[in-house]
């Protein structure tokens, strides 16, 4: 857009083109007033800084700010440090003697648009003050474009996540497919482990981690030969070693996706033991994860009450007895009392199937909360 063409749309609509010029000699701020408004431009004026600020509270904002910078008073350095903060949007101006040329790039540092040096021509005034509108609009533009940016990355984002989340989703349905004996087995483990975050008082993002995490910490499962999953008897050396390594084939398959990064200490971690005889890494005590911690119990306890290929399911009480008496070995023994205790917060989809005789060897405040 054309300088003219600039000033003119200001003009057309001259009530959006406020300038306050700020001095403390009147006749200066008198003129320059009278050729601005010639100029098209409603014009207020203030003696010093306190002056300027004062006339802030309840106006229409103003375009422009035009300041001297020696005054009495709050000089005009000060002013538009203050000014800047309070109203962004105003293009600062400074009129500064030539022998205060060092004060003007100071004030320029402050945010000033552009300073001028006095005595100065009009004609100069008008297009160092139109020059200064164009600056600001533009960079409103510019603030515009950043924010509509960032509201699209973020739109593609949450989409590609998404789509991330539905695959992982479909791998796991393909693993509880091919591993009959574990289907329902990440709900339930989800459903526990959030129980007891709540009892704990684990809120926010490490909650909405431990629920992701929990969802998809066999995921790795995915790497294990069917055989091995499904095998009705003891394990070779071999085949255990095949197990052992599902953790770590998850962080494999999450790893490249930076949406899951947050996840990847828990999911890797959540056969460790307590006492440090766990795997993968031998992790002991509290170099474990919160959130591994909590999953090693659940986890356990829904493989203790689950059937699978090798052993039928647990009574419940039985389980609860075992993790009561790994505590401290196994299992952390400050979460111990939690998943004894803990009273979920969340409804359990219809989907999902608790093991038999949980409802009756659970204690009553573990239950999910009646629809
Ligand atoms: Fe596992």
């Amino acid at each position: 857009m054309g300088s003219a063409t600039y000033l003119q749309k200001f003009r057309e609509d001259a009530s959006k083109v406020r300038v306050l010029v700020v001095d403390d000699e009147e006749f200066l701020r008198s003129i320059v007033r009278e050729r601005l408004e010639i100029a098209g431009y409603i014009v207020e004026e203030a003696s010093n800084g306190n002056e300027a600020l004062a006339m802030l509270e309840g106006s229409v904002p103003f375009s422009v700010l035009l300041t001297d910078i020696r005054m009495p008073g709050m000089d005009g350095i000060t002013l538009l440090g203050v000014w800047g903060k309070r109203c962004p949007g105003t293009a600062g101006i400074v009129m500064s003697a030539n022998a205060e040329l060092d004060t003007a790039v100071h004030a320029l540092k402050m945010g000033a648009c552009d300073y001028i040096t006095k005595p100065f021509n009009f004609d100069v005034l008008l297009i160092t003050i139109e020059n200064a509108l164009r600056k600001k609009d533009l960079e409103r533009q510019l603030d515009d474009y950043r924010a509509n940016l960032e509201g699209k990355v973020k739109e593609q984002t949450d989409i590609i996540n998404s789509m991330y989340v539905r695959s992982i989703d479909a791998m796991i349905k393909a693993l509880e497919a091919k591993d009959f004996y574990t289907r329902g087995h990440s709900h339930r483990v989800t459903l526990y482990s959030i129980a007891i975050a709540d009892e704990l008082g684990v809120t926010g993002q490490e909650r909405e981690d431990l629920h992701r995490a929990s969802v998809l910490h066999d995921l790795g499962k995915i790497g294990v030969r069917e055989a091995v999953l499904n095998k009705p008897g003891k394990l070779t050396e071999l085949e255990f070693a095949e197990i052992v390594r599902h953790p770590g084939t998850a962080v494999r398959i999450l790893e490249p996706i930076p949406f899951f990064h947050p996840l990847l200490p828990a999911i890797l971690h959540h056969h460790e033991r307590f006492d440090g005889k766990g795997y993968p890494s031998r992790l002991a005590g509290r170099n474990i994860p919160l959130a591994s911690r909590i999953m090693t119990i659940s986890d356990t306890f829904d493989a203790m009450t689950s059937t699978r290929a090798y052993r039928k399911a647990l009574p419940v009480a039985d389980a609860i007895a075992e993790i009561r008496r790994c505590s401290g070995t196994q299992f952390d023994p400050e979460i111990v009392p939690a998943f004894l205790a803990c009273q979920p917060k969340i409804v359990i989809p219809d989907e999902v199937s608790l093991p038999d005789g949980f409802e009756e060897a659970v204690p009553a405040s573990f239950l999910p909360r009646p629809v």
